[in-house]
């Protein structure tokens, strides 16, 4: 998030400067930051290369480090190609490039946050629905030995647990359950937070954080399947994006140099 809002800060910045020439595509620094954006993306394509290789030495890096990698320079490397290209258009064969450029890297984007919703971590590891409905029955016990009845835990928080549960199979009832469970269980919490007696010790503290915690873990397992689901329609699409991408990198790289 730091380095998203230091790079739209800076995407502010240029382009409230864009019609000053201190930028010249063509030469010096201007040229240069071309290449450094161009090489980024390039060096990028380490993470799904490292993805899908199984290295012989642990020296290549972990795919949560190629991963991290990739989203800076999918950040750095356009911001580059940004100032390079002093924030216009330019020719037809610019303008392609710079275009699928901006799509490809917003493209990122969306599917970072996909992505976040399906795994934990960058590792590659994924979620799965039996892990999660484990970690919240452990929670409905920890709220029970925290003086939450048995009967409450039963009538009023459990029920959010089956639904989200059941909702996982399909994609239009997990988009059903994002929705529904996604405006429901705030309501609930806020409900049952303030129900809970004021007071600030140790076990009212538990007993807020568990239903916290618990609240979330049922819109995570509510949203996983369906976002499991987008995230692969949207591999679909990236990859051939990616593909115009260096298509149109390779044909502006070679007009700019023949004309
Ligand atoms: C111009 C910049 C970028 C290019 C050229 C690019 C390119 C790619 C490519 C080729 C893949 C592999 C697709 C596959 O394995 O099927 C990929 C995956 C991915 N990229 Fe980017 N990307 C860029 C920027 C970003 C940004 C800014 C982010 C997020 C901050 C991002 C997040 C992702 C994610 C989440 C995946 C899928 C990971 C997975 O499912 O394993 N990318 N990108």
């Amino acid at each position: 998030m730091l380095v998203l809002a230091g790079v739209v800060v800076a995407i502010v910045y240029g382009w409230l400067h864009r019609d000053e020439d201190w930028i010249n595509p063509e030469q010096g620094i201007g040229y240069w930051l071309g290449i450094l954006g161009g090489s980024m993306m390039l060096l990028l394509l380490g993470y799904p290369l490292r993805k899908r290789a199984k290295p012989a030495s642990k020296s290549v890096g972990t795919v949560g480090f190629w991963f991290r990698f990739h989203m800076l320079l999918g950040l750095l490397g356009p911001l580059a190609i940004l100032y390079h290209s002093r924030f216009s258009w330019g020719a037809l064969n610019s303008a392609m490039a710079l275009g699928a450029m901006i799509v490809v890297a917003s493209s990122g984007l969306i599917g970072r946050f996909f992505y976040s919703r399906v795994h934990r971590g960058y590792s590659g590891r994924k979620l799965e629905l039996r892990a999660l409905k484990q970690e919240m029955d452990e929670m409905l016990a920890k709220m029970e030995a925290a003086g939450i009845s048995h009967e409450a835990v039963l009538a009023g928080i459990q029920p959010f647990e089956d639904r989200a549960v059941k909702a996982g199979g399909a994609f239009w009832s997990s988009a059903g359950a994002v929705l529904t469970l996604g405006v429901e269980t705030r309501f609930a919490k806020r409900r049952m937070l303030a129900d809970l007696p004021r007071g600030a010790d140790r076990r009212l503290l538990t007993l807020r954080a568990l239903l916290d915690d618990y609240f979330e873990a049922v819109r995570r397992a509510a949203e996983f399947a369906f976002y499991d689901r987008l995230l692969r329609l949207w591999h679909l699409l990236h990859l051939p994006l990616f593909i115009l991408l260096v298509a149109a990198a390779v044909l502006h790289i070679v007009a700019v140099h023949m004309y």
